[in-house]
């Protein structure tokens, strides 16, 4: 007001006007989540109508996460996984537990490295996703400890069909299996012991289990498995359709060898989650080596008797104790990569990609992912090790190559406990840009929320130079959104037919669950739609019509 003297006004006139400030700032957009609940239960996975959510300390969490090398997890090499950590804003890191370290001596464990792993995780203020790398890694077994792979007799491989070995774990090897038990179920205790702060939040285990180069094992154990009834609960899974009895040849035909496969390795593995859970029951999955979603080829084209998606039902039955089953999705192709998304997550199966690239035009693929209710979204190989992925990672990891992969992290991280609960809840839709689909329509009911790609001020979307546009936009009352992106615009049709207006546009962000605005989008910021660019920014949107 013209003239008026601050000094004059009354402190408790000043205090009114502070509070009427921040009321009328937090105003129409205030929305308050559950706070964080600070306590201390442990990590497990609930689902609600066919939705699921990782609950940490108490809460839905959203893993925006990084998986190291596979070499990386040596204490000498940590000082080049965490800065790359701290440069991703991730919130956890994936990491191996070799099996190798953990028991050099039969019955003889090293805890070391797991305690180092748990201190430098807190210090660094990430959680862990353990990786067990035991009787199978990629296929194979070249992280069981020597004393086991010196006598290949007592802990054998399969068997192919021309009589060779192959260079995969027998699945029917009960020495293997009661050492697998007995390694994990310590790996188990220990972190019960020692981690009651929750640091690890899951553990993987295994690593892409099944085998490469053959179908199934041919061994005369398994011959006499195979040529032997099948289990009555595989069919029972199968419904009434399913024959009274019989083989597996009889049973499943020409599916019989790799059925009998997933069956044998998911027999094997949930007997290791089952006694690894039976000491600290942490959520534990399997990871994916995946066949083609579109056109898959037979089982001889991939990695045969893993969790592929052709047998997640078998691994259901085989493995209760395994809580989710995870693809690791290298394809490039964003129809596969969505495809793979559809086919892992499932009102059974809490979808989670614990492996994907890392490049700028994979990063858009985690919005992709959460659209489709993923508890998690971690690229593989993001270090500062310098081993070079290629073809499936960068050649040189620098801070440029791992931008966008940050950019999303910068954006989620602040909200990622909202996210995790407006997902679970159903309110919430995520897409990423496709080439030539250069608008998507999301329907929220009464508004339909448009996002375009590559847009200049009033110009027609043209979609940007290379697809790496992605939104996230989340119902959060009758009239009001919750918004984000990066490389794309944002606007909203009213179903009734009336005309949007923006009511109210603030940027902020989330503190304990309450939603603090920053200042408020108005002019240019608003006049053509809400525009997001290489700048974490979260909206809060009132709409209306006129
Ligand atoms: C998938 C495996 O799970 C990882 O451990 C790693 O070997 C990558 N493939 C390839 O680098």
């Amino acid at each position: 007001m013209p003239g008026m003297n601050l000094e004059n006004i009354s402190p408790s006139f000043r205090l009114f006007t502070l509070a009427a400030l921040i009321v009328l700032l937090s105003g129409l957009c205030a929305i308050t989540t559950r706070a964080q609940a600070d306590n201390n239960s442990l990590p497990h996975l609930v689902t609600e109508n066919g939705r699921h959510a990782l609950i940490v300390d108490g809460a839905p969490f959203l893993i925006l996460g990084a998986q190291c090398h596979n070499s990386s997890a040596w204490p000498a090499m940590l000082p080049k996984v965490w800065p790359a950590m701290e440069y991703l804003h991730a919130n956890t890191l994936e990491i191996p537990v070799y099996w190798e370290q953990f028991e050099p001596e039969p019955e003889k464990f090293d805890t070391s490295i797991v305690d180092t792993l748990l201190k430098q995780a807190r210090e660094h203020n990430v959680r862990l996703v353990l990786l067990w790398f035991g009787t199978w890694k990629n296929g194979s077994s070249h992280y069981i400890p020597p004393w086991m792979k010196s006598q290949p007799d007592k802990y054998p491989r399969i068997i192919g069909k021309a009589g060779r070995r192959v260079d995969s774990p027998s699945p029917h090897a009960p020495a293997t299996l009661a050492a697998d038990i007995h390694a994990f179920s310590a790996l188990m205790r220990h972190l019960k012991a020692k981690d009651t702060r929750h640091t690890v939040i899951m553990v993987q285990v295994e690593n892409e289990p099944g085998s490469w180069n053959t179908v199934r094992d041919f061994s005369p154990e398994a011959q006499k498995l195979f040529t032997g009834p099948v289990t009555a609960e595989l069919l029972q899974a199968l419904g009434t359709n399913a024959p009274a009895a019989g083989n597996w040849s009889e049973v499943f035909g020409t599916n019989a060898d790799e059925y009998f496969h997933a069956w044998s390795v998911a027999r094997f593995i949930g007997q290791v989650a089952a006694a690894g859970k039976a000491e600290y029951p942490l959520p534990l999955y399997v990871n994916a080596a995946l066949r083609d979603p579109l056109t898959p080829g037979p089982a001889n084209t991939y990695e045969s008797g893993g969790p592929t998606d052709n047998v997640l039902w078998i691994w259901k039955v085989a493995a209760p104790a395994i809580d989710l089953l995870a693809p690791d999705i290298y394809q490039n192709d964003s129809a596969r990569y969505r495809k793979v998304l559809e086919l892992y997550s499932r009102p059974d199966n809490a979808l989670f990609v614990p492996e994907t690239r890392g490049s700028a035009q994979s990063a858009r693929m985690c919005f992709t992912a959460l659209g489709q209710g993923s508890i998690g979204w971690s690229p593989f190989g993001l270090d500062y090790t310098k081993y070079a992925n290629q073809p499936l990672g960068a050649s040189r990891l620098t801070e440029e190559s791992l931008a966008q992969v940050a950019l999303n992290y910068k954006i989620l991280g602040p909200i990622m406990r909202e996210v995790a609960r407006l997902n679970f809840a159903g309110k919430l839709q995520a897409v990423a840009e496709e080439q030539g689909e250069i608008t998507q329509t999301l329907d929220f009911g009464n508004w339909q929320a448009v996002v375009s790609y590559g847009v200049t001020r009033n110009g027609a979307p043209k979609g940007n130079s290379e697809p790496i546009g992605r939104a996230l936009i989340a119902k959060i009352g009758e009239n009001e959104f919750l918004v984000t992106g990066a490389f794309c615009r944002v606007d909203f049709k009213a179903a009734s037919g009336g005309q949007r207006d923006f009511l109210r546009v603030e940027e902020g962000g989330y503190e304990k669950g309450t939603w603090h605005p920053l200042y408020i989008w108005n002019g240019d910021e608003t006049d053509w739609g809400l525009d997001f660019s290489s700048a974490p920014q979260v909206l809060c949107v009132s709409l209306g019509t006129y």
